[in-house]
């Protein structure tokens, strides 16, 4: 076995170069970068294929978009393709040193101690809790369902999933903070993913959307540390010891194998605020465009609720029906196949690798993509088109469908949010239909995740069964 640590060396005999848009001067493709960087990515792979090279100001991107080549960065080489670049350089300044961040034997010793939140068994017992919040969403959209009126469906979503991350793995109900929670995370999102040299040079500077952003990141400090302070006080006074029932007691209760001494309230903090901001975004924003696909596709809407009426039979989905949802779940992975929440990773590159033939030289920046893989016609057939029946037989590699990622660094939350999209998707479809008057004006806005610009609105009626 390799080493952890240590990167592969690679064979540099006859290395090809790689293709890519020249570059005349320095900032010639940031606007581009900045404006479309979707439709930027999708361009460079149709255009130069497997492996290509972009200057952005000073550096080098290299752009992989081969399977091979996305498995090399995060399975077989993994060691050399780190986190110190600029991307994750702005993550930190929400997320500090939390498990998505982190590096090293500190991240191992963290993803270890957090993983045991995360098995199966541990899910499928936050499965009732899951429900009782999408039935409580349910509940809120009584006026509207009544009226016809339309609201934002993303923004509902989205106090939903934060509320299901906050009781599940905190004990802790959000929905009364949901509103200043959801606007801090939505501006740090929108400030910090917007890929900016200005901002990334100039965030110090006292102009307005600087202040904003300290104030919201104040705000969410606070909120969390108090929350961290209010769970140390009950375990004080708890005797004896608190069951580790959650996941903030495992991280207040967790000692340091070695040193024997508790994590940090800063260590605490880091890690609560990276799983709240991992755990509601994605899954919220996987789940709006899956409605929005389904009321784009009424043949699609029909075999889901066929099968949640054979299955289910009117019943409420309890986690033992969740196997038996197989189209349920090939729209899932559809919807996250056109509209992955996490639409590029980045990495940089510790020293020289060799990647299908392409010379990738060290403190190269790498992004994997997998909105462009994912809609590549070099590996799936019709790539723009909405047709989840494509995963029944799975033939495609498996590195050119990654909305979790892989290897090591594989999304710890996958299972969970499978449960919980699953869940959502069969308890809201089986009662409700879903109409987006517009379907054509809403656009993906790509910043830290990939969300529908200016929220996503929809009507919602009952269905007739
Ligand atoms: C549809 C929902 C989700 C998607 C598409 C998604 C996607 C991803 C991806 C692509 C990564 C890898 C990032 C990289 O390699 O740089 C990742 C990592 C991570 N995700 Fe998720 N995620 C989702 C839901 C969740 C949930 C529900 C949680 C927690 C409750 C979560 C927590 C994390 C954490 C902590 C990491 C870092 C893991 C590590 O590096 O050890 N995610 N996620």
């Amino acid at each position: 076995m390799q080493p952890v640590n240590t990167p592969t060396t690679p064979d540099m005999t006859n290395v090809i170069e790689t293709p890519g848009p020249k570059q005349h001067w320095p900032y010639q493709h940031t606007r581009e970068i900045e404006h479309d960087p979707l439709g930027l990515l999708l361009r460079l792979e149709r255009e130069y294929g497997e492996v290509v090279k972009y200057r952005v100001a000073f550096w080098n991107v290299f752009i992989i978009n081969a399977p091979e080549g996305i498995k090399r960065v995060l399975v077989d080489n993994v060691n050399n393709y780190t986190k110190k670049n600029i991307d994750y350089q702005i993550l930190k300044r929400i997320l500090g040193e939390g498990l998505l961040t982190s590096e090293g034997a500190f991240w191992r010793r963290q993803r270890r101690m957090i993983q045991t939140i995360f098995t199966r068994q541990r899910i499928a017992s936050y499965a009732t809790q899951m429900l009782e919040e999408v039935e409580a969403m349910q509940t809120r959209w009584q006026p509207w369902i009544e009226t016809g009126e339309s609201f934002d469906l993303a923004e509902e979503l989205m106090k939903t999933t934060l509320n299901i991350a906050g009781k599940t793995l905190f004990g802790l109900d959000l929905l009364g903070t949901a509103a200043t929670v959801g606007h801090s995370f939505r501006y740090l999102n929108e400030y910090y993913g917007s890929i900016d040299l200005w901002m990334m040079l100039f965030g110090w500077l006292p102009t307005t959307r600087n202040r904003k952003a300290r104030r919201y990141q104040k705000q969410l400090d606070q909120l969390v540390l108090e929350m961290i302070a209010s769970r140390q006080k009950q375990l004080d006074k708890a005797h004896p010891p608190k069951e580790i029932e959650d996941l903030l007691t495992l991280l207040l209760c967790a000692r340091d194998e070695e040193t024997g001494e508790l994590m940090s309230p800063q260590q605490v903090r880091d890690e609560v605020m990276t799983l709240v901001l991992a755990g509601h975004e994605t899954t919220s924003n996987a789940m709006a465009w899956t409605l929005y696909e389904l009321s784009r596709h009424p043949e699609v809407t029909e075999r889901v609720q066929a099968e949640l009426d054979e299955v289910l039979a009117g019943r409420s989905p309890t986690i033992e029906d969740l196997p038996k949802l197989t189209y349920c779940n090939m729209v899932l992975e559809e919807s996250m196949r056109l509209h992955p929440p996490a639409w590029g990773i980045s990495r940089q590159t510790e020293e020289d690798d060799v990647v299908l033939g392409h010379h990738i030289p060290a403190n190269s920046v790498v992004i994997i993509s997998p909105y462009a893989t994912q809609r590549s016609y070099r590996y799936w057939e019709e790539p723009d088109t909405f047709k989840p029946e494509r995963f029944m037989d799975a033939t495609h590699h498996k590195y050119s469908y990654f909305p979790f990622g892989g290897g090591m660094r594989m999304c710890i939350g996958k299972h969970f949010a499978m449960t919980e999209m699953l869940l959502m998707l069969a308890s809201l479809c089986q009662r409700l239909h879903f109409h987006c008057e517009a379907p054509d004006d809403i656009v993906e806005e790509p910043v830290i995740t990939l969300r529908p610009l200016g929220g996503l609105p929809m009507s919602v009626t009952k269905r007739d069964r």
